[in-house]
């Protein structure tokens, strides 16, 4: 829910500054009185008309009265004043082409911003529990039980990892001790470290094996077998007041290559 909102603010923010523009760069370029649709009215038939009689009307020769007559000549007739053209009514509302130009403009903005927003809302983490987020996976009774119902490992896709069972006792060094801060779990990446495939789990060996070039890993996702250069990476793990929790935001490096501290055999044949 939270990305939809996201992404339809981004729409509309962007939308807002598409209109913004375009009205800024309108008023920009034609100011107030000299738009592109103030045009000098042309005249029409009947001015042109009025136009030529009052032309004539001042060009004809006055006729000169006789001479002697005693009659005075008369009094040269006033030029009609030429009628004004009729104003133009102005259209009101922008011109078809800066109106289809504005459509396109809004349109591909449209696009860009829909494009960025979907783009944004899947690169975005997921902060309600999907990978990239602390995760609250259940309680620990409930993982415990998971992990044995599994065969050994309790998958969390939508985390994109694997938990597994983790006894400190097999760990007198304590090399895993700081990223299971105590729990009897540890989680492990699932993307392999050789060149990102998904590392299944494979239930008659009881490692993860990964298909694309048949590196192996044992149940605590060290480095056993293949071209991986390291065992599997992980995320730190926390019990709280019972409940199970994984910090995916932080990829933790695998242990090295020489890393076997778990020590286990291979439970049966092996996948790849
Ligand atoms: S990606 Fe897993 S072995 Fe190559």
């Amino acid at each position: 829910m939270p990305t939809v909102l996201l992404l339809l603010a981004t729409v509309a923010a962007l939308l807002g500054v598409a209109f913004w523009w375009i009205r800024r760069n309108n008023l920009a370029v034609y100011p107030a009185g000299r738009g592109p649709l103030v045009r000098q009215p042309l005249p029409t038939g009947c001015d042109l008309g009025e136009r030529l009689m009052a032309a004539s009307a001042v060009d004809a020769p006055q006729s000169a009265p006789a001479a002697g007559s005693g009659v005075a000549a008369p009094e040269r007739a006033a030029a009609p004043a030429p009628a004004k053209p009729p104003k133009r009514k102005k259209p009101s509302g922008p011109s078809r082409r800066a109106f289809l130009r504005n459509s396109w403009l809004i349109a591909w903005l449209g696009v860009l911003a829909s494009f960025g927003g979907a783009s944004l809302a899947f690169l975005w983490p997921n902060l309600r529990g999907g990978f990239g987020a602390v995760i609250d996976l259940d309680s620990e009774d409930a993982v415990a039980a998971a992990i044995a119902e599994g065969g050994g490992r309790f998958e969390y896709p939508s985390g994109r990892m694997y938990i597994v069972s983790y006894d400190p006792a097999n760990d007198p060094d304590g090399d895993y001790a700081d990223i299971t801060n105590g729990a009897p779990f540890m989680a492990l990446y699932q993307r392999c470290v050789h060149l990102g495939c998904r590392v299944p789990w494979c239930a008659s060996s009881s490692w993860f094996e990964c298909p694309c070039h048949g590196s192996r890993y044992n149940r605590w996702g060290e480095y056993q077998f293949g071209p991986a250069p390291r065992g599997l990476d992980r995320f730190n793990l926390s019990v709280e007041e019972g409940r199970v929790t994984v910090d995916t935001s932080t990829v933790i490096t695998g242990p090295s290559r020489q890393t076997s501290i778990l020590g286990e055999p291979p439970s049966g044949p092996h996948c790849n």
